[in-house]
């Protein structure tokens, strides 16, 4: 069976996060796994192989942990400009809504964002993917919304493309044409989210630069009815759906973007019962951002147990952005959202494969170890997988593959 295997790494301890797999983290111990083709091919116990006769390139895990490539399903990273001294008057007492509400927040930075070129935009957002694809990220979701009109809204995504071609890594996107209301739209919620359905929505799918709509869900952003309306606007094109709701203030919008058969939706501190129930309804994820909590210095604790309770998949994701979470780093949100948010350590890092997959829509094809899967697999230098929510700081990686290649950031 591994005869026509191009690769295949031996001696190999897996957290394959498939469900048939009933253990913790899916365990398989010391396993050989066999690729062709970017995708796995075989998965089988090492006493069934004969070593010596085995075909293609062989590396020896040496007892070693295979993992899903690690999968952020939610990053703003693609900006321009910094928000460093936004920090400072937080720390000064500034709330980031009174902040949002002075022209600064989202605002200061679609200023920075209108002014760069889609190669400064790609040039000023590679160290921040960098960063993530170093600690094991293979899969990132890349969203627009610091544009907020058509041509810069669709430079922040053809800079989003441009990035996932020059690097070893998948890129979803999302449109977040509806972020925040531009200043050209001060008086007109309406008139600007007519623009994002009959221009800028039309726009980005006859480049094919959106994978999904994003929404902002909230007193300073949209009201529930203004995002319906571009949920449907995705519906007419064939697009994902994804919002941001229930973070700052409970708006309902996630049995809203649930009705809508979300993806998935994202923040949810303030999410409540009958919305966690939707979401079960219709099998959205419940993507959590403990970066933002963190560096917003919020109280207010996502309804985890709920979510459990009601066997809502739970995704965790950095929300790497300027504003509310400065954060390049899967490996630390997933220690967050232990810390803050008290998942287990199998919950962070099924947040940060499987589920996070499933909350691209890609549950097919990545977020798995698992036969006719997409070969995108770590091995890491740690003898339990718990290590990886566990510890931060350090880079226990030892190799990266993606599609069945071993790549370097
Ligand atoms: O996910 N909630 C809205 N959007 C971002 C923040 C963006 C910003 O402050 O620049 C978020 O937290
Ligand atoms: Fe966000």
């Amino acid at each position: 069976m591994f005869e026509f295997c191009e690769r295949i790494w031996i001696n190999a301890n897996l957290a394959t996060f498939d469900p048939a797999v009933e253990r913790p983290y899916g365990a398989l111990f010391n396993q050989a796994v066999g690729v062709s083709d970017s995708r796995i091919q075989v998965i089988a116990p090492m006493e069934t192989l004969d070593a010596a006769r085995l075909p293609g390139k062989v590396t020896d895990a040496r007892g070693g942990w295979l993992t899903p490539g690690l999968v952020d399903a939610h990053s703003h990273l693609v900006y321009a400009g910094s928000r460093a001294k936004e920090f400072e008057q937080r720390l000064l007492g500034a709330s980031y809504e009174e902040i949002a509400r002075q022209g600064g927040g989202i605002l200061s930075t679609v200023r920075a964002t209108r002014e760069a070129s889609v190669k400064q935009l790609v040039e000023l957002s590679e160290p921040r993917l960098k960063a993530l694809l170093a600690e094991g990220v293979t899969s990132v979701e890349i969203k627009s919304g610091y544009g907020l009109n058509v041509e810069s809204e669709l430079n922040m995504l053809r800079a989003a493309r441009q990035l996932g071609e020059r690097h070893p890594v998948r890129v979803s996107t999302s449109l977040l044409g509806a972020h925040a209301l531009p200043p050209e739209f001060q008086d007109d919620a309406d008139g600007y989210i007519d623009l994002v359905c009959n221009e800028l929505i039309p726009a980005a799918v006859a480049e094919g630069l959106a994978d999904a709509v994003d929404v902002f869900c909230e007193t300073i952003a949209f009201s529930p009815a203004q995002c319906e309306r571009v949920f449907q606007a995705a519906q007419q094109h064939g697009l994902g759906i994804r919002a941001h709701v229930e973070q700052l203030s409970n708006q309902q919008g996630a049995a809203l973007a649930a009705r809508y058969g979300a993806w998935s939706v994202d923040h949810l501190e303030w999410l409540d019962e009958a919305g966690v129930e939707a979401l079960a309804a219709a099998g959205t994820v419940a993507t959590l951002l403990p970066g933002a909590f963190y560096f917003l210095r919020d109280t207010k604790l996502p309804p985890i147990e709920l979510l459990r309770k009601h066997r809502v998949p739970m995704a965790v994701a950095t929300d790497l952005n300027p504003g509310s979470s400065p954060l390049a780093s899967l490996r630390l949100a997933m220690n967050m959202a232990c810390t803050l948010f008290r998942l287990t350590p199998e919950e962070a890092l099924a947040g940060a494969t499987r589920f996070g997959a499933q909350a691209l829509g890609q549950a097919g094809e990545i977020g798995q170890l698992k036969v006719g899967m997409r070969a995108d697999m770590l091995l890491w230098d740690i003898e339990h997988p718990a290590e990886l929510a566990y510890q931060f700081g350090v880079n226990p990686i030892r190799q990266r593959i993606v599609d069945g290649e071993p790549s370097h950031a």
